[in-house]
């Protein structure tokens, strides 16, 4: 086992986690309502700015208690905000509130 926290903390400002549960069941959940395509539209956001896994990563999750037919749950850590409902053509507006519109408020949540 090694422990990286010092490594991360240095090299990560945000992971963005996109839930991408999909359950068979009369329930929503984001994995039937355009998980994967958020997760592309993040990705592309990140990567048309070089903050892709550089100073944010992004990863996959399973639910994060926000299901909803309208969209997708998405958190933000270690800033502690969350979304739901969020379709891909909402990303470019949640990132940039986040991030800055240019993702150069990384760093200091209180300027974005
Ligand atoms: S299935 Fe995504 S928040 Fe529940």
């Amino acid at each position: 086992m090694n422990e990286r926290t010092e490594r991360q903390r240095e090299r990560l400002d945000a992971h963005v986690f996109v839930c991408t549960n999909a359950r068979e069941s009369a329930h929503a959940s984001c994995g039937t309502v355009g998980a994967e395509e958020t997760v592309v539209a993040v990705k592309d956001w990140l990567r048309e700015r070089d903050a892709f896994w550089t100073a944010v990563s992004v990863g996959t999750t399973s639910c994060l208690g926000l299901c909803s037919e309208d969209g997708v749950a998405i958190t933000i850590q270690p800033r502690n905000t969350w979304y739901s409902d969020v379709t891909p053509e909402d990303v470019p507006e949640l990132l940039a509130a986040e991030f800055g519109p240019a993702a150069d408020c990384i760093g200091d949540p209180d300027d974005s």
